[in-house]
């Protein structure tokens, strides 16, 4: 059985991932340091697999980890989830952004050339795109400069990769640009753990509905869009780490030195207000919000043009944001006030 390292497989889209590739019958091994998730993730993946996953808890960093997991484990691909991801924090600590999101990678890289791994799926995201001029984004949309270092990471992390593949290291990578995922399993055993206050829209909107929060602000409801609200392309978790299959099975596919990058996102945009009704209408709850002022550094609009992956990895998203609004409302049920 074909054996995948997941880094950051306890984490919100790893362990969405580490569900999907053992139903495709592939073996996940998952490095994780717990930085931002927790061991109840590694129970839960047993409950929905029938599996105990290999589980090694670590910094995927740390060259000798790796090496000792090699030793038990012959790794034929690693997706590289493990990164830090609150963009707030970047700005006000960078160091630990570059240290972790761009010298675990550089590690990663040095132990796949050590062993002779060669294939690679990365997480990058859409933050590559800023606000773009022409909507919807394509893959060959120019990026712009990143607003954040969490996000100029994430561009540098995408061009070490390129400069790897040129350097014909017998690798073969692709970069995968998430939009907004959301929603959770469907079994709502695993899902989102935002630690603190979240700061990503949908998490605030279930706490709010769940009375961990009292109220939701909409950032600015007067932007340049149909209902002034911003736009985003929310993405289902599941189908998101169904990508990482499809990505990770064509990589099988090419010759050595390949390095492709794809959107990943449903290729609709929704408005805050329009994620607000979709919750309202799944969940029977009436959320408490109201509009306020714009969050500095907001992206206006922005929404993923899909051909490349729908035609390339053969990918289509199954799931509608009233399906994500439900898995995460039910995954929020079931957390409780965590
Ligand atoms: P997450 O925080 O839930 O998962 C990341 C996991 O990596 C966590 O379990 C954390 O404990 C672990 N981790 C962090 N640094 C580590 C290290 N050095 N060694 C081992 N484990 C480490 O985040 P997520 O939402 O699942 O995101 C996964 C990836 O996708 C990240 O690279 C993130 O930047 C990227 N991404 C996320 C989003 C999003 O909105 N969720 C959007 C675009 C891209
Ligand atoms: C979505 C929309 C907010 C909270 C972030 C990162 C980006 C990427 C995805 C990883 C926006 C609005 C939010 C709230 C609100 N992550 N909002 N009230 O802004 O697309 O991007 O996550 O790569 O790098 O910056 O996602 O969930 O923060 O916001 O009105 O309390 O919800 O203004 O329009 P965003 P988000």
């Amino acid at each position: 059985m074909k054996k995948i390292l997941i880094t950051g497989g306890a984490g919100y889209i790893g362990s969405h991932t580490a569900v999907e590739l053992v139903k495709a019958g592939l073996q996940p091994v998952i490095i994780d340091d717990l930085s931002n998730s927790n061991r109840q993730v590694l129970e839960r993946l047993k409950e929905l697999t029938g599996q105990d996953i290999p589980f090694f808890e670590g910094d995927c960093g740390d060259q000798a980890l790796l090496n000792q997991i090699f030793g038990l484990h012959r790794i034929s691909g690693i997706i590289h989830f493990a990164a830090y991801k609150a963009v707030g924090e970047s700005t006000e600590n960078p160091l630990k952004y570059y240290q972790n999101n761009v010298g675990s990678l550089m590690t990663i890289l040095s132990f796949m050339k050590e062993k002779g791994i060669k294939d690679l799926v990365f997480s990058s995201s859409c933050t590559v795109y800023g606000q773009p001029d022409v909507l919807p984004v394509t893959e060959s949309t120019p990026r712009k400069d990143a607003e954040s270092p969490y996000g100029n990471t994430k561009k540098i992390c995408e061009d070490i990769l390129v400069d790897m593949v040129k350097s014909e290291a017998g690798l073969r990578v692709i970069s995968l640009r998430y939009f907004n995922p959301v929603g959770a399993h469907s079994s709502a055993k695993i899902g989102e753990l935002p630690l603190g206050t979240p700061n990503n829209l949908v998490p605030f909107v279930t706490q709010t509905a769940a009375g961990i929060r009292e109220k939701l602000t909409v950032f600015g409801g007067d932007y340049d869009t149909p209902d002034g609200t911003c736009i985003r392309d929310y993405i289902h978790v599941v189908d998101l780490a169904d990508a990482h299959l499809r990505a990770i099975e064509y990589l099988g596919e090419q010759e050595m030195n390949f390095y492709d990058v794809f959107n990943v996102g449903t290729g609709t945009g929704n408005s805050v207000l329009e994620v607000i009704q979709s919750f309202e209408k799944v969940s029977g709850q009436k959320l408490n919000y109201e509009i306020g002022p714009r969050r500095p550094g907001d992206v206006i609009q922005v929404w993923a043009d899909t051909q490349k992956i729908n035609k390339v990895l053969g990918w289509y998203p199954k799931l509608s944001l009233d399906e994500s609004m439900r898995d995460s409302w039910n995954w929020q049920l079931a957390i409780g006030d965590k």
